[in-house]
């Protein structure tokens, strides 16, 4: 099969850059692809950071320092940048502006200004394709959800939950890092972090809340910061979207949460969507288990519990039997993006990363989710 290579830059050489490194590396795990992509360059203001690519990514060729010296890099087609969320926007920008590809880190844009910045530097550079990064739905559980919803399977729909939640920020004693800091994470604190993950899949669908009402929350109040004092932690360390949906034919209740801060949970991911006819639920904390329940009026209503195995969107070598992991989804969102790069509409895979235009609508909710919590109202989008 004759295999179109794109080669990628990645700018921010932290903890995600790692992972997206790592599922390059891995590519022959993937079966029947027509494209590779090879990581040929790094840039990071630390130069401790970048060690890692170099000493363990063969094809590293530029290492740099300044991310422009990338950029004007011929050999560099597609750029992941992985940086703190106050860099979205000049980065992305510069990235779009150089003719690069861009597969962006959420919440693309520390606020609806820097998004719309963004969304306008694609619209003047529109040879440039741009995705957002958002892994969970290439989990096979997620994908599962997915199908069903594609399939209608749902009858008219009760209502939708999902929610993504993190607990180590329980621990008081955890220094403080940018999450938690107004001026890197911005406003949206902990819903900008964790927004897009729980926005990707219902936006999809068409699911774009008509209205809402938030509950945002400050938990711990101040963190060590590492040089023997406290500081101020200025970011919402959790948050409950109470949202309002009307599509053509449905009207139903959604509810979002991002919880930096929900005992006992390490990266918990979860969509569930009960209706009349059908109903499904996944959660990455059981991941290899989908829970459904068909009914007819009538019938006894039984969950069913399936252990899916591995059964991703993009086949690949491994067997149907084992479980997929984190670092597995992150290659099939890698396959995503390749696929549609390459292929357009007519891309291989059933479902792709998250768009420019679905960044912009998930800004869109979060702003509003501020803007209720700051005037205790309900936000009609
Ligand atoms: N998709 C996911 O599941 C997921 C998970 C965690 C974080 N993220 C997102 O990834 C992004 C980065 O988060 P992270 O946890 O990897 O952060 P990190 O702190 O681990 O890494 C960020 C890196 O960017 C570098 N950097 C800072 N300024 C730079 C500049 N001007 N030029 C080049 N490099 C620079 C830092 O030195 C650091 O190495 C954020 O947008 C975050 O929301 C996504």
């Amino acid at each position: 099969m004759s295999e179109r290579l794109i080669r990628f830059g990645v700018i921010g050489c932290g903890l995600m850059a790692r992972e997206l490194a790592s599922a390059t590396q891995r590519w022959s795990h993937l079966l029947e692809m027509d494209v590779r992509p090879r990581l040929v360059a790094v840039a990071d203001t630390k130069p401790s950071s970048m060690r890692w690519f170099t000493d363990n990514i063969p094809d590293v060729t530029v290492a740099v320092n300044d991310y422009h010296e990338l950029l004007a890099s011929p050999d560099v087609d597609a750029v992941y940048c992985a940086v703190p969320h106050h860099l979205h926007a000049q980065i992305y920008c510069d990235i779009i502006r150089a003719g690069k590809h861009l597969l962006g880190e959420k919440p693309f844009g520390i606020d609806l200004a820097a998004n719309r910045q963004i969304l306008e530097t694609l619209q003047d550079n529109p040879r440039v394709f741009a995705r957002c990064s958002s892994e969970f739905p290439f989990f096979p559980g997620a994908y599962q959800v997915i199908k069903f919803l594609r399939e209608g399977r749902f009858g008219k729909v009760i209502e939708v939950e999902a929610g993504f939640w993190h607990s180590s920020d329980l621990n008081p004693d955890k220094p403080i890092n940018w999450k938690r800091q107004l001026a890197y994470n911005g406003e949206y604190g902990c819903m900008g972090d964790l927004g897009m993950h729980v926005l990707h899949i219902p936006l999809r669908f068409g699911w774009m809340p008509r209205s809402l009402w938030a509950l945002l929350s400050k938990i711990v109040a101040e963190r060590p910061d590492g040089a023997g004092n406290m500081a101020p932690c200025e970011t919402w360390d959790n948050a409950i979207l109470a949202c309002d949906v009307e599509t053509e034919d449905q009207q139903f209740p959604m509810l979002l949460s991002t919880k930096r801060i929900a005992p006992g949970e390490t990266n918990t991911w979860f969509i569930k969507v009960h209706g009349t006819a059908f109903s499904a639920e996944f959660s990455t904390k059981f991941p290899r288990t989908l829970r459904t329940m068909s009914y007819r009026p009538g019938d006894p209503q039984r969950w069913q519990v399936e252990d899916l195995g591995h059964t991703p969107p993009y086949p690949t070598i491994t067997g149907g039997i084992f479980e997929f992991g984190f670092s597995d989804s992150i290659l099939q969102m890698l396959a995503a993006f390749c696929d549609e790069l390459v292929h357009g509409d007519e891309m291989r895979g059933p479902f792709g990363c998250a768009t420019p235009e679905e960044t912009a609508q998930h800004h869109r909710v979060l702003t509003a989710a501020l803007e209720s919590h700051r005037s205790r109202q309900v936000i009609h989008l």
